[in-house]
């Protein structure tokens, strides 16, 4: 047992999700801006484009496009997105204050996006006097266009992603006391180009110093878009491998890293690597595990099942009124505040992967319940008393086999 405070500090993409559900994909509003031809910047049901991309591809700025698909700006939601900031307030709502400290550095624009973010994640126990404005650029966000009407009714949505002031965060703005935390965490960076393209670097800085570090991936729109039949660099994968802790990836991500064609391929490729422990996530189906014993206790690759409580919950209860927004990014949450638990209380020859997975699992599966991925908390502790039923019972089963 650490008598100290344990410290959690993360960068990465943080955003805001703003949804609209007035678009419809069939319409000549959205048409005018509808893709041709893959990759030409034009609007596609199911895909994301930045910004940049569309405002190249219809020749206006982005302000004069939304208004033109949806008639104004005025957005039915918004939530806090980005897999960076939503994983670090779920861990901070699994750990108590007293022992654990969560910080997020990173930053924001001088605007509204800005102020709704700060408003919304005041609401929960994570620190942010890290996370500042930064230029005149606007704050990340994603404006999601839902047509509830499209595909006969199954309804689909479109992404617009604008990485804007996320592009001026450098490796310079985070500060030494980032590199002093206990678990430095990096989530989403692909999203916030200079820090991505420098992961190896701050790895091995957070290595230097002692830091578990954590990653957890997001879709690599820019690399994707650069060079689509290409691996997506990770740091300079292979050297960042071994600076990595845990890696967290669903299976999508997996692929495109790992340059293959099947989750099993993805799952042995990181195994060959120098990687302490990976876990692959792949919706309500298996989870991939490994850990060559290094933080963890030794695990050979297992696949691993995802909730069936959970599942069943939701397949039973049509009152239920969630989405899968922001599972991946609770699900690292999860990790991270379990690895914390038992940095706190474990000899660190016991760490095990095992219960960092049920974590994840009940927090990835809790953000089924409820829409988009924070969940603002009544009263502290609310949280962790709706998951911990699904994480003990999850342990208990993992266990017995
Ligand atoms: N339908 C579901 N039922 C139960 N658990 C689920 C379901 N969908 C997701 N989960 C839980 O969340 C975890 C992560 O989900 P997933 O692999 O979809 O992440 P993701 O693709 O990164 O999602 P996102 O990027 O939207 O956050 C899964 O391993 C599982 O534990
Ligand atoms: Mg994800």
């Amino acid at each position: 047992m650490r008598n100290e405070t344990i410290k959690i500090a993360g960068t990465g993409c943080a955003l805001a999700d703003y949804l609209y559900t007035r678009a419809r994909f069939t319409s000549a509003q959205f048409e005018q801006f509808a893709s041709k031809q893959a990759g030409d910047g034009g609007l596609s049901p199911g895909k994301l484009v930045f910004t940049e991309e569309l405002e190249k591809f219809a020749n206006k700025p982005y302000s004069q496009i939304l208004p033109e698909i949806i008639g104004d700006t005025t957005f039915d939601n918004v939530n806090i997105g980005g897999p960076s900031l939503v994983a670090l307030i779920h861990a901070a709502q699994l750990l108590p204050k007293s022992d654990y400290e969560v910080s997020f550095y990173g930053c924001t624009g001088n605007d509204e996006t800005a102020k709704l973010i700060v408003d919304l994640v005041k609401k929960t126990p994570l620190d942010i006097s890290n996370y500042i404005p930064l230029g005149n650029k606007r704050t990340a966000f994603t404006d999601v266009l839902s047509d509830p009407t499209y595909d006969d009714g199954n309804g689909e949505r479109t992404f617009i992603n604008n990485i804007g002031a996320s592009w001026d965060y450098t490796p310079e703005m985070l500060p030494e006391k980032f590199f002093k935390a206990d678990i430095v965490c990096f989530g989403g960076t692909a999203l916030v180009p200079q820090i991505h393209d420098n992961l190896t670097a701050l790895l091995r800085k957070a290595k230097e110093n002692n830091c578990l570090t954590v990653v957890n991936t997001v879709f690599d729109f820019r690399n994707e878009k650069k060079n689509p039949n290409k691996c997506w660099p990770l740091g300079d994968c292979p050297e960042s491998y071994k600076l990595i802790d845990v890696l967290l990836m669903d299976c999508e991500e997996a692929l495109k890293i790992s340059g293959t064609e099947t989750i099993d391929e993805a799952a042995n490729y990181f195994c060959r690597q120098d990687l302490s422990s990976f876990i692959i996530t792949n919706g309500s189906k298996n989870i991939y595990a490994y850990s060559n014993g290094k933080l963890f206790n030794a695990v050979e690759l297992v696949q691993l099942p995802v909730s069936e409580t959970i599942k069943n919950e939701l397949k039973e209860n049509v009152s239920i009124k969630g989405d899968t927004t922001g599972c991946g990014d609770n699900f690292a949450g999860g990790i991270i505040a379990s690895l914390a638990w038992q940095l706190k209380n474990l000899s660190s020859d016991s760490y095990d992967l095992f219960n960092a997975v049920s974590w994840g699992v009940a927090s990835g599966g809790f953000a089924c319940f409820y829409v988009g991925g924070t969940f603002i908390e009544q009263n502290e502790g609310e949280k962790l008393g709706k998951v911990i039923p699904y994480q003990k019972e999850y342990l208990e089963i993992v266990k017995s086999k």
